[in-house]
């Protein structure tokens, strides 16, 4: 009979502050639904976690984290919202800002 597999994953819309906003399914991660549709709202470096570059501060939403650089998101930060975009995959419409790491 038929597999347990989700057919059409859900997507949900991502808002960044700056007024721009892009659907991401729930399944992708939020940095590269953005480069998909070639929006810029978010700075891309490696996509995998380990530069920072795409760091963001998640205002509003739920999301699923996947492994990333304590580096650049360190577990405290992570609590209050702190992610890399790259390692975000979005469970319900998320609002997000840049937040590019500070350097003291
Ligand atoms: S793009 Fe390098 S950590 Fe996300």
């Amino acid at each position: 009979m038929s597999t347990e597999h989700n057919p059409v994953p859900k997507t949900y819309s991502v808002s960044l502050v700056t007024g721009e906003r892009f659907e991401c399914a729930e399944n992708e991660k939020v940095l590269l639904a953005m480069e998909r549709l070639h929006m810029a709202g978010v700075q891309i470096g490696c996509r995998g976690g380990g530069c920072g570059a795409c760091r963001i501060a998640v205002l509003k939403g739920e999301y699923e984290l996947l492994p990333m650089s304590k580096n650049h998101v360190s577990d405290e930060e992570a609590a209050q919202g702190f992610a890399l975009a790259c390692r975000v995959m979005p469970n319900s419409d998320l609002v997000i800002e840049a937040a590019p790491k500070t350097s003291n």
